[in-house]
């Protein structure tokens, strides 16, 4: 389901990190398998609201909703071409009454209703966004590959040992 995206979208999300302020990371697909065995280590639960920040094609979220029906998802993607791939996968395994995309900066997001973030960005992402989080979100964050804060909590993936970090923001919501 999940196809390569033509080099030019690949490219043009690169030349965007480098050369613009707002693109806080370029677009690399985490592998299927790995989200699935981070998804093995983090605490869902019934109802929980997941935002995934730079959601890509969406494939976080798709994830996310196989394993719980009862969960909700907004991915914020700032490209459009991304955003509408990312539709197609949604209306593809039919759940658009629970994922969302918004083609909307992350820094201008509304973390307020999360209840677990994702990130896969980059070193300059996770700092240009920590204050944001620290502010405005309770919660779980997962930072796949970069670290988020000092004391964030360090798991490898199984088969491929990258690691990803988890960290508990503020009172925890039940
Ligand atoms: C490394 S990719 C990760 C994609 C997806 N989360 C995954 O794990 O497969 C980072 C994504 O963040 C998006 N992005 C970068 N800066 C952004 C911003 N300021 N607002 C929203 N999305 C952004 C990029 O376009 C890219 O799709």
């Amino acid at each position: 389901m999940f196809h390569d995206l033509p080099d030019k979208l690949w490219l043009g999300t690169w030349l965007k990190f480098y050369f613009s302020k707002k693109y806080l990371a370029p677009y690399i697909p985490t592998p299927i398998h790995v989200i699935q065995d981070i998804l093995k280590t983090i605490p869902l639960k019934d109802n929980d609201v997941v935002y995934d920040l730079g959601s890509g094609d969406g494939r976080t979220l798709i994830e996310i909703a196989k394993l719980n029906p009862t969960i909700t998802g907004y991915g914020y993607e700032i490209d459009k071409e991304l955003c509408q791939i990312a539709k197609q996968h949604i209306h593809h395994f039919k759940f658009e009454n629970r994922l969302h995309i918004l083609q909307q900066d992350i820094m201008e997001s509304n973390l307020k209703n999360a209840t677990i973030v994702f990130l896969y960005l980059s070193e300059k992402g996770n700092q240009t966004l920590t204050q944001k989080l620290q502010s405005e979100f309770h919660g779980i964050v997962c930072s796949y590959y970069f670290p988020l804060f000092p004391n964030s909590e360090c798991h490898h993936t199984s088969k491929d040992n990258v690691p990803f970090y988890l960290h508990h923001l503020g009172q925890k919501k039940e």
